[in-house]
């Protein structure tokens, strides 16, 4: 029986690809200690994940270790070593705020540990798929550059613009401003690229931008469009910070993140860096999102707007993503935005209301 390793597993992206996992047949060991939930507080709590997992399957076998602790990990992964042949390396402090005012243990937790993740695999299955979930974040704030369009509801690249379809893995990663989260991203990113050139271990760094689903435990530091749907439903308003509400992002599924994993996993390459999310086929500005929750549910939202944005924040960020479909032809975005809203809509009503 085959064996898969997944760290960050009550999360919103590790749970995803546990499951579809689990169903597969894989025998899946979790590592997650609920960290998110001293990140953002009651909102980020992913005991409800990690309880729905070992009820319903029998093969998942949870460990609530730190990745920071590496003997432990080191530990962990001896034990399995033999039956290892997918590891997902999803724990993460994901929120660029969060890091902003706790610089060394964000630095602790993403960069190191993915050191301490690499090692562990390294030591004891050096020939495993290693699969990373970085961000768009590693190539900082250079996407503001684009001398972009004010349009009515959004922000616009221009036609002219060598990124006018999204941002492709040509980016650079220089001369910007990353945010603290931007930095320990980009060593753990770097990183990764470096187990597969000096050792050969099969890594992929996979830049998001933003991953979505009902499992995300939203919160106001992390979770778009989770939190939008839940702050919408709860107080029908929300705060939008800097841009005008124009700043665009894609939204990625997890589900179609999890084929994207799949795919690679099932014929790995080497130098995989790929840039993924909902591309041109799900994207949306804060204004559009809060236009199509206030048409779904007949009511109207508060907005409140704050004039400075975040650090570091990007005012328009769409992924590229034909290099991997380039590699990977089969795989499409399933889910775009509204179908995502709809989704989180749904599940959120069940969870507050
Ligand atoms: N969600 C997004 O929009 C997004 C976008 C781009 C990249 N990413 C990246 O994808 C990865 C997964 O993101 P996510 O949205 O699933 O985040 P998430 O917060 O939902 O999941 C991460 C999980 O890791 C666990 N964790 C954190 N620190 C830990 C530690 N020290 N030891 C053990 N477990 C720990 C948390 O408890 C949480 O359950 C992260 O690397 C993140 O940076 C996420």
């Amino acid at each position: 029986m085959s064996l898969a390793i997944v760290t960050g597993s009550n999360g919103l992206v590790g749970s995803e690809t546990s499951i579809f996992l689990l169903e597969k047949g894989f025998d899946v060991v979790g590592i997650d200690n609920n960290e998110r939930m001293k990140f953002f507080g009651l909102d980020g709590d992913t005991r409800r994940i990690k309880n729905f997992l070992k009820n319903k399957y029998s093969n998942y076998t949870h460990y609530n270790c730190d990745i920071r602790n590496k003997e432990k990990i080191n530990k962990i992964f001896k034990k399995y070593k033999k039956r290892v042949k997918f590891l997902l390396h999803a724990a993460a402090q994901p929120s660029h705020d969060w890091a902003y005012s706790n610089i060394r243990k964000d630095f602790e937790i993403n960069a190191t540990g993915t050191l301490n993740i690499l090692e562990g695999a390294k030591n004891n299955f050096p020939d495993t798929v290693f699969i990373f979930t970085s961000t768009n974040k590693v190539y900082g704030d250079n996407p503001n550059r684009l001398n972009l369009i004010e349009k009515k509801n959004r922000w616009a690249p221009p036609k002219n613009s060598k990124f006018h379809k999204g941002i492709n893995e040509t980016m650079t990663l220089d001369n910007c401003t990353h945010s603290l989260f931007g930095i320990s991203k980009v060593y753990a990113d770097l990183l990764v690229q470096e187990y597969n050139k000096n050792f050969g271990m099969k890594t992929a760094c996979f830049r998001a931008g933003c991953i979505t689903g009902p499992n995300h435990s939203g919160a106001k530091l992390h979770g778009f469009l989770s939190f939008l749907v839940k702050e919408c439903l709860r107080k029908r308003s929300y705060q939008i910070i800097g841009y005008k509400g124009k700043q665009v992002r894609d939204n990625i599924h997890s589900k179609d993140l999890t084929q994207a994993f799949w795919n690679f996993y099932k014929r790995p390459i080497n130098n995989a860096v790929f840039n993924i999310g909902g591309a041109k086929y799900s994207n949306c500005s804060i204004l559009e999102a809060i236009k199509y929750i206030e048409e779904k549910l007949n009511i109207k939202i508060k907005k409140k707007f704050l004039k400075k944005p975040r650090t570091g924040d990007h005012k328009w960020y769409v992924s590229d993503i034909s290099k991997f479909q380039k590699f990977y032809p089969n795989f499409k975005i399933r889910y775009n935005t509204e179908k995502i809203i709809d989704q989180i809509l749904e599940e959120t009503k069940r969870e507050i209301l």
